[in-house]
């Protein structure tokens, strides 16, 4: 099992939509694809044709001791999800108090997942420092950080760093992070030249291309479904596809253990 954790300093910068259309791209590589929503807005799932009434998830299942298995189901694009579920305001202190008190409880619910060595899990959390982003960087192979190109975003790298710093980089397990920019605009000066201080400052670690702004994103949410399902030709379709090769690339060459103890060096 490799656990992919995407976060993000900032919100509404894409970190739900890049979990789903990643997920739909690494089954489509044939991969078996685990996609587990961390985030209370309980919204990853829309992605994959959930009702939108459907309260089931794994807050729900922690509470209720039951297993998360049975809050999967099966999504468009051979993707297994697991929503986050709908809780009320007491449930949802009850399920964040519980989860805080217990580091490992987010590795202990995947283990009962039955996962092999080769399945990918991709966790979906809310934006900056969070019981769900601590817990998935706690358990992650790779941390993929989610920018935009203007100053905000840039500004903000640090404080992503610093978590993962503290909480993923620490663990002989961990190989790397990288890092995608999402809604470019390339009409933009203003988003050239920021593109072009990432590149400089984050190396190979940035993914060489980026995801442009697609009208064709907003249209497939709208319709219940991932980009790869609604438009198979479109720039964010092909640009979903290079990105999850390069995630897969950067996953693979530190495969062995003598890799990830270089990539420590
Ligand atoms: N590449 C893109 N092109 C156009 N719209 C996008 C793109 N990526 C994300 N969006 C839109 O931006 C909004 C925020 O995306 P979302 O994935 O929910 O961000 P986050 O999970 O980081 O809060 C959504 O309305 C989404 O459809
Ligand atoms: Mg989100």
């Amino acid at each position: 099992m490799k656990v992919i954790a995407v976060v993000s300093a900032k919100g509404g910068v894409g970190k739900t939509t890049l979990a789903a259309n990643l997920a739909s791209v690494l089954a489509k590589m044939g991969r078996r694809v685990v996609v587990v929503d961390l985030d209370p807005q309980n919204a990853l799932r829309l992605h994959f044709g959930a009702r939108l009434d459907s309260i089931d998830g794994l807050s729900r299942a922690t509470l209720a001791g039951t297993s998360w298995r049975a809050a999967m189901f099966d999504g468009i694009d051979s993707v297994t999800v697991l929503p986050y579920g709908a809780l009320t305001e007491d449930d949802s202190r009850r399920f964040e108090g519980l989860i805080e008190r217990e580091p490992r409880w987010l590795g202990a619910s995947l283990a009962t997942l039955g996962l092999d060595r080769d399945d990918i899990v991709i966790v979906d959390t809310p934006p900056g420092s969070s019981v769900y982003a601590r817990g998935a960087l706690s358990v992650a192979h790779f941390a993929l950080n989610v920018v935009l190109a203007d100053a905000a975003s840039y500004a903000a790298i640090p404080l992503m760093e610093r978590m993962i710093d503290a909480y993923a980089a620490p663990r002989a397990g961990f190989v790397g992070t990288g890092y995608v920019v999402n809604q470019v605009d390339q009409s933009r000066q203003l988003a050239k030249d920021v593109l072009k201080v990432l590149r400089t400052m984050l190396g190979e670690r940035l993914f060489p291309g980026v995801i442009h702004l697609d009208q064709g994103v907003p249209e497939s949410l709208a319709c219940d479904t991932t980009v790869l399902h609604y438009d198979p030709l479109s720039q964010a379709t092909n640009d979903f596809r290079a990105c999850g090769a390069w995630l897969m690339s950067r996953l693979d060459a530190f495969d062995t253990p003598a890799a990830a103890s270089r990539s420590h060096a």
